[in-house]
């Protein structure tokens, strides 16, 4: 169970208060100095929180704003002063005791306020849950142009049962792709079918695909039918296309010119219904030019091709997708992570060569660092240095320079990175595009700002 913190200084009133909230078989810890209470709070989480207006080291005023972030605030405040309690529900407190404070109101408000930050936690936890399974059906996250190009091209395709090549990097969302053009397609209630192209067998592949007929080989018992039967009326998707081999690509051309296969060992020509998506990382038109890919096969994969785009190219997207992938991790164990600026700053300037993959796993690993605090920070995000050389910048000067030197060394190398993008900049520079474009002016960077 979470504490509730009394924050008083007075060592009398801090006593009898701690004895009446553990009267209500609550747990409670008690500090008289706001140096005391950061370092608490710097591990730990509290479940509400009483609090003077003022200690010997300093106001209430000025922390509230972030100690109502973490839980509800009741504000102690002297008879006489109603104006700080004002303030201080103005500022977000949830209730104030004025002193001297008599046992049943003060467990009457802290019940109160308990019960209502419970109800608020549920609602919360309700609207996370449904946000966090809402995102397994809208997909794709981000708002960045490069998205929405993927995503018009997905809707504008998915209905028509032409056969579509996803092509990109690793980890960019191919396999997302597929599924959306799946579910958008008239083909969304029937079978969603995907072989991974690298890891099967080429002995095992065309029966796996294909099926085969009793007798096929030795131990071909019965007869088996193949993923394209599975797929039947609904989407065979082939991942990884670039790795089959040469004879599976003959078998495969035959399929989609005729729309007819035969199962291994069959006479039969049998017809296929499956909308075929296949995706590759790999450049298929240059294979195909060093004679390592059937050009014909390329010919008819390709007569509709989406290219997802490297998160580096869209890094705007980078914060939007952070916080869905907290929120499906958090709503499951109810904390409400938030990720620090400094931290999302060092998330956008990455340049994740593994893409979306990449950063869900650092921001699994993150949280895993941090430790159930709610709070993720650069600190626990090392990982990402350690590893990168492209990372990190490194700027290099033959003399001491002085901090306007820095400065505008810092911006020029982050104007090129970005090739001018000022909004891509300003995020990773912690500054507002304003700004960005006040010092390429004072430092004449505008050429570099294209
Ligand atoms: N736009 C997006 N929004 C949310 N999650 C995404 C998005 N794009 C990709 N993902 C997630 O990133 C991970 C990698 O995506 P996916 O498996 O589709 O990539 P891929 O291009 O097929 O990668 P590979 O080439 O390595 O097979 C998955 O967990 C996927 O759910
Ligand atoms: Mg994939």
């Amino acid at each position: 169970m979470k504490d509730v913190l009394i924050i008083e200084d007075d060592a009398v009133l801090n006593r009898f208060l701690s004895k009446h909230v553990r009267e209500m078989h609550l747990e409670v810890s008690s500090f008289q100095s706001w140096g005391a209470v950061d370092a608490y709070l710097r591990e730990q989480e509290p479940a509400l929180i009483v609090s003077d207006i003022r200690l010997p080291d300093g106001e209430l005023a000025q922390r509230l704003p972030q100690l109502v972030e973490l839980c509800p605030v009741i504000v102690l405040t002297a008879y006489g002063s109603i104006r700080s309690a004002v303030d201080a529900m103005k500022a977000g407190a949830s209730e104030y005791l004025t002193k001297p404070v008599s046992p049943e109101e003060l467990t009457l408000v802290i019940r109160k306020v308990l019960e209502a930050s419970k109800l608020r936690l549920d609602h919360q936890y309700c609207k996370r849950r449904l946000k966090a399974t809402e995102g397994c059906f809208s997909y794709m996250i981000g708002e960045s142009s490069a998205l929405r190009e993927v995503q018009n091209m997905v809707e504008a395709v998915a209905t028509s049962d032409m056969t579509v090549l996803i092509q990109g990097e690793s980890g960019t969302g191919k396999e997302l792709v597929a599924r959306a053009l799946h579910d958008a397609s008239n083909r969304a209630a029937r079978n969603f079918v995907a072989v991974d192209c690298c890891t099967l067998q080429e002995t095992l592949f065309e029966s796996e695909l294909f099926g085969h007929e009793r007798g096929a080989f030795t131990g071909a018992d019965k007869q088996k039918k193949g993923l394209i039967e599975a797929a039947e009326g609904g989407t065979l998707f082939l991942d990884e296309i670039g790795e089959i081999a040469l004879p599976i690509q003959a078998k495969l051309l035959r399929v989609l010119e005729t729309g007819t296969f035969r199962r291994l060992g069959g006479v039969k020509d049998l017809k296929a219904d499956a909308r075929i998506v296949a995706a590759t990382n790999r450049d298929l038109e240059a294979m195909s030019g060093a004679g390592d890919f059937r050009s014909d096969l390329y010919f008819r994969l390709s007569p509709f091709v989406i290219t997802t785009p490297p998160l580096r190219d869209r890094r705007e997207d980078i914060p939007h997708l952070v916080h869905h992938f907290l929120e499906r991790h958090d709503f499951s164990s109810r904390i409400n992570r938030k990720v620090t600026q400094a931290a999302m700053r060092t998330l956008t300037a990455h340049d994740w060569p593994g893409n979306i993959r990449e950063l869900k796993n650092a921001v699994e690993r993150a949280v895993i660092l941090s430790r159930g605090k709610p709070r993720i920070g650069v600190e626990h995000l090392g990982f990402l240095h350690r590893r990168g050389s492209e990372a990190c910048m490194r700027l290099e000067f033959d003399h001491d320079p002085s901090l306007e030197e820095i400065e505008s060394r810092y911006l020029e190398q982050q104007l090129r990175k970005f090739a001018g993008h000022r909004s891509q900049v300003a995020q990773v520079l912690g500054i507002s595009e304003r700004n960005v474009y006040r010092l390429i002016k004072r430092y004449g960077l505008t050429e570099v700002a294209g």
